[in-house]
This record gives structure tokens, C-alpha cells and sequence, in this order.
């Protein structure tokens, strides 16, 4: 991306100019969540990170899917952090992880991390450590109570005597407390007899995480505040209302996503989620039998040359259908106001008329697309519209 000190300050004037007393998004800076969609959708070998936020971002093409499950092997030789993450990228699919058919046969994802989440207790009573981390053994926890697995409790009983001695801050790192934060509100909610202790346990790291905080509103460091706002989205019972800043540890997050933080397919999946408000509890309740279309708003406007027009249409298309999709749909319940012709070109097919209004390089005129008011960085044949964007196609010139 272009990074002019020019462009710097007119992000900054953009995001100064609206003031985002909830949590979300500004909607000026909402083509910022879009392009990291878009990488990530781009990823041809998706992590299990990849895959969940994309789901949980609810941009994800099924189609997509089949080849997440053929790439699944060997299991027996993952950490079961890297299993708990395949339960969750699994169960966001939408695909049960305790009957994946995998290329070598069908597998229980589920019991496979209950085996590993057994030998990380089983270390800890032994050794005083889990066999691997206590991120991966909070994040074991996370995906066995998400499929609502009785080995979460057991494996909360540890992490609740541990924050208990420590009660210093470091107890943890960030992401690791924020990982543990998840893991404590999820087996607090959906199934826990441990009522007392998690409560009060949630407290103490709910403080930890918040005594991260910087003045720039940024948790730890960059990397480990999307995990920081998801733990602190679900746990607002358990610390002062107003302890927490988000909208601006999100300003200063999407700040560094316009620098260029997250290219990387890691980063960029762990902070996605926060950024369209969802956390890796919602993979328990995502919708697997929604509707899988999304609507598209859609306009076409002509100030240019008479006669005027400005003519708009409601379509749906299938999630993850790419714009010139929406475009065919409005023609086709239309096809009086909404016909348009292509042109294919070198980055894709290009619209070179609608409404028969034909772009002409001796007028310099052309077909611009919008979301909103902001020009579209992507071809009508790649860029793929939200649920609910407004794509406005306008006549202008160059
Ligand atoms: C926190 O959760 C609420 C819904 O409970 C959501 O509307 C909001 O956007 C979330 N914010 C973040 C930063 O996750
Ligand atoms: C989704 O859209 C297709 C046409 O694009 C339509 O046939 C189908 O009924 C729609 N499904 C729902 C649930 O609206
Ligand atoms: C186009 O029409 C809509 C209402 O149908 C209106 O809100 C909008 O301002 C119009 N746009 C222009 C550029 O005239
Ligand atoms: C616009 O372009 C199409 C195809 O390129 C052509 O068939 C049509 O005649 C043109 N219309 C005008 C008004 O120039």
C-alpha cells in the first residue's frame, strides 16, 4: 500500500473526524476490514486461524472448505493447541470435527483433543508445566468447551490454581492471559460447577490484561491486542465499566493495519474477529443453516451526460460471490434499467457501459464503483461485497 505523509494525515483527519464512542468500526475506515478479508481470503493454504476468522468475519466461500479438510494430516504429530484450532476452523465451517472425512479416512477431531488435552494435565500433576504452553492448554479449553467436551472443566481446575498463585501481574503473558480469559468465560457460561472460583479467577486476569494497556490504546503490544479485545468483549462483567477504551485501542489498531501490520495471514486472522465484533465463543453459536446469500444494495448513477439518471435495486447472491455476480442479478430482475456490458482486461472484466452509457476515452469518462462513497480497490470480477454493502456504480471521468 501507498504510504505518502500525506495519506497518513488524511487518514488521521478521517478517523478524528467521526467520534466512535461504541466499539466498532467507523464506517470510513470499514474498507480497511474489507481488504484484510480479502488477503485473507487470498491465503491459498489457510491456517485454522485463517479459516475461523474468515467465518466468524462470515465471508468465508464454502467452496472453500472441501480443500481446508483434504489438507488436514497428521494429527498425532500436532500439538493440541494446533488440534483445538482445527476443532474450531472445523466447527466454523460449519463441518462436525468429531466426524471429519478426511483423505486418510474419517477422523474425531474432538477426541483426538481430549487425548492431547489429557496429557497436558497429566504433565502438569507430574512436572508442575503443561507439555506444551499454557496458551495452548487455555486454547484446548476454548475448543473443548465450544463442542462442549467435560474435559474443559478439568483442564480449567489448573489454569484457575495458577493464576491463583501468581497473583502478581506477569502472571501471564498478554495472549496468554487474554487465551485464558476465553477459555474461564466459556466453561464459566456454558457449563461450569466451579462458579466461585472462575468468577473470582476472571477478575484477576481481567486486571492483568487491562494493566497492559497503553496510553495508545494498544494491549501488550499490537500483536496480542486482537486476542486482548476478544477476552475483554466477553468478560465486561468482571471489570469498572470504562476501564477499557476500546474505541480507541481500535483507532490505534486500525491505524497500524493501514501501516501494514497485518500482511501477515497470522496477524491479520487474530485481530480480524475484534474488528467485525466477534470472538472465538461465537464459533458455538455461528448459524450453519443461515441464509447463504447476502443482500447487496446497488445504484447506478449517470450526472454526467443527459438524459440523467440515478436508479437503485436490492439484489441477493450467493456469500462470497464477487461483485460483477450482483451486477448480473440486478440486470436480470431488470434488464431495462440495469444492463451493463463488460470488456475482459488484463486485471479481470471491466464494466464499460450500463444503462447503455458507454465509457469513452475521448471524454475520459468510465464507470467508477463505490462501497459508500469510497472508490472500490478491486476489479467488479474479484472484489466481493459484505452483506448489506451499498455498491454504487457512478459515471465519471478521469
Ligand atoms: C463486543 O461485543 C459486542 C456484542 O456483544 C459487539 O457489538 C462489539 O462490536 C464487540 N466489540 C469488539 C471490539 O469486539
Ligand atoms: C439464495 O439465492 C438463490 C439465487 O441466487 C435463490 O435461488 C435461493 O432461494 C436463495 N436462498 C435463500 C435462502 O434466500
Ligand atoms: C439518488 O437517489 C437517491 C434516492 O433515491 C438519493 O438519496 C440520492 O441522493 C440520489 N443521488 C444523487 C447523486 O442524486
Ligand atoms: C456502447 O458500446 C457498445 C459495445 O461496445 C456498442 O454496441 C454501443 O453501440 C455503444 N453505445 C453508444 C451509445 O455508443
Amino acid at each position: 500500500m501507498m504510504m505518502g505523509p500525506l495519506l497518513g494525515l488524511v487518514f488521521l483527519l478521517l478517523i478524528q473526524g467521526q467520534c466512535c464512542l461504541d466499539c466498532t468500526v467507523p464506517s470510513a475506515q470499514q474498507w480497511l476490514v474489507t481488504g484484510l478479508q480479502a488477503q485473507l481470503e487470498n491465503d491459498v493454504k489457510p491456517s485454522p486461524s485463517v479459516v475461523m476468522a474468515l467465518n466468524l468475519a462470515g465471508v468465508r466461500d464454502s467452496s472453500a472448505t472441501k480443500q481446508f479438510i483434504q489438507d488436514i494430516k497428521g494429527v498425532k504429530e500436532m500439538t493440541s493447541g494446533k488440534v483445538a484450532l482445527y476443532v474450531l476452523a472445523l466447527q466454523s465451517s460449519c463441518v462436525d470435527p468429531k466426524d471429519v472425512p478426511t483423505e486418510g479416512g474419517r477422523v474425531n477431531m474432538v477426541s483426538a483433543l481430549e487425548e492431547k488435552t489429557d496429557e497436558e494435565i497429566k504433565h502438569y500433576y507430574d512436572t508442575g508445566t503443561p507439555k506444551t504452553t499454557y496458551y495452548q492448554l487455555a486454547l484446548d479449553i476454548v475448543a473443548l468447551c465450544v463442542e462442549k467436551s467435560p474435559d474443559a472443566e478439568n483442564a480449567a481446575a489448573i489454569l484457575i490454581k495458577v493464576v491463583k498463585g501468581c497473583q502478581s501481574k506477569g502472571c501471564f503473558g498478554v495472549d496468554t492471559a487474554a487465551m485464558v480469559a476465553l477459555a474461564l468465560t466459556c466453561v464459566h457460561n456454558r457449563m461450569s460447577k466451579m462458579e466461585g472460583a472462575i468468577t473470582e479467577t476472571l477478575h484477576e486476569i481481567t486486571a492483568q490484561i487491562l494493566g497492559s494497556q497503553q496510553e495508545s490504546g494498544i494491549i501488550g503490544n499490537i500483536y496480542s491486542t486482537g486476542l486482548a479485545m476478544q477476552a475483554l468483549n466477553v468478560t465486561t462483567e468482571f471489570y469498572p465499566a470504562g476501564a477499557w477504551k476500546c474505541s480507541k485501542t481500535i483507532e490505534e489498531v486500525l491505524r497500524k493495519m493501514y501501516e501494514g501490520a497485518f500482511t501477515n495471514p497470522e496477524a491479520g486472522s487474530q485481530i480480524l474477529p475484534s474488528l467485525v465484533g466477534k470472538t472465538y465463543l461465537d464459533v458455538a453459536t455461528l448459524n450453519c443453516f443461515s441464509d447463504p446469500n447476502i443482500t447487496v444494495h446497488y445504484t447506478v448513477i449517470n450526472q454526467l451526460i443527459g438524459p440523467y439518471f440515478n436508479y437503485s435495486i436490492t439484489v441477493k447472491v450467493p456469500k462470497g460471490s464477487v461483485l460483477l455476480a450482483a451486477l448480473e442479478a440486478a440486470q436480470s430482475v431488470n434488464p431495462t434499467i440495469f444492463s451493463f456490458q463488460t470488456e475482459s482486461t488484463s486485471w479481470g472484466p471491466m464494466v464499460i457501459s450500463i444503462h447503455g452509457v458507454n465509457g469513452s476515452t475521448d471524454d475520459k469518462t468510465y464507470w467508477q464503483f463505490l462501497s459508500g462513497e469510497k472508490p472500490l480497490d478491486q476489479g467488479v470480477g474479484s472484489y466481493k461485497p459484505t452483506d448489506n454493502e451499498h455498491i454504487v456504480a457512478k459515471f465519471s471521468t478521469y
